[in-house]
């Protein structure tokens, strides 16, 4: 798929921006939106290193973009870009003209879950990261029962202190749960949480956040014998 670098980017009207982002989607998917609309807009994919990517949105706000998606790893950066943003610790949404930002991940995960599993079911989420807690906040406000597990637990504390409902578990131990997501990012690495998966139950889903690829996290789930989800 063509993409450019932040600095050789021609003007456009709307973009997705990562590091790498050749493996996007969004490029075809708001093409084909737009083919559909009748809109006659440009949507491109642009390359900003983390280290670069004030100067990248400035740049790409210059030169008449409207809005940008902004995908991993740059959506704590973002946030910290935008002047108002309407989330908690990353933005996935620029409106480059008012500097706003939303993150639309939390919503877009609920509503890629199956119909029995988007209410108030126990839920056990791994990693404490900002994916993690944005999703936790996301979750408990359905009335979820969450249990949370990290490797370093005191990267929970800020979120316990402000949610008493959450239990923090010792061990990633699913039993109870109808949903386990992994929102670590082991799966990067080649690795998983050590998950006590003799304990999950057989009506269990089981969804990494980790995007387009298998990882040892679903693929202890399957041998597991639970349902798998992954993060496209
Ligand atoms: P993000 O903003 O994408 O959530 P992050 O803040 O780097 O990313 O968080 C990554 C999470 O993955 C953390 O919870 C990290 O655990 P630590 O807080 O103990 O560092 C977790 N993680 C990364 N590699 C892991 C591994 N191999 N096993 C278990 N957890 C891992």
């Amino acid at each position: 798929m063509t993409w450019h670098e932040w600095r050789e980017a021609p003007a456009g009207d709307y973009a997705v921006i990562g590091d790498p982002v050749s493996h996007s989607r969004s490029p075809a998917m708001h093409a084909a939106a737009y083919r559909e609309l009748g809109l006659d807009l440009t949507y491109r994919a642009i390359r900003g290193p983390r280290d670069e990517i004030v100067q990248a949105l400035d740049h790409l706000a210059a030169l008449g973009y409207k809005g940008l998606n902004v995908t991993v790893p740059l959506k704590d950066l973002a946030f910290a870009w935008a002047d108002r943003p309407e989330a908690t610790v990353s933005v996935n949404t620029l409106c480059l003209g008012s500097r706003t930002g939303i993150s639309t991940d939390e919503e877009g995960f609920v509503r890629s879950l199956p119909e029995d599993l988007r209410g108030p079911v126990p839920t056990l989420i791994l990693g404490a990261g900002g994916t993690a807690q944005a999703l936790a906040r996301r979750l408990i406000r359905d009335g979820r029962l969450l249990q949370v597990w990290n490797r370093t637990p005191a990267r929970w504390d800020g979120f316990l202190a402000e949610h008493p409902g959450a239990i923090q578990v010792a061990e990633p131990d699913p039993a109870g749960c109808r949903l386990i997501i992994n929102a670590t990012s082991a799966g990067l690495s080649g690795e998983s949480p050590p998950v006590l998966w003799d304990r999950i139950a057989p009506d269990a889903l089981a969804v990494d956040l980790v995007y387009g690829r298998r990882t040892p996290f679903l693929e202890q789930a399957e041998a597991a014998g639970v349902a798998t989800l992954d993060g496209t």
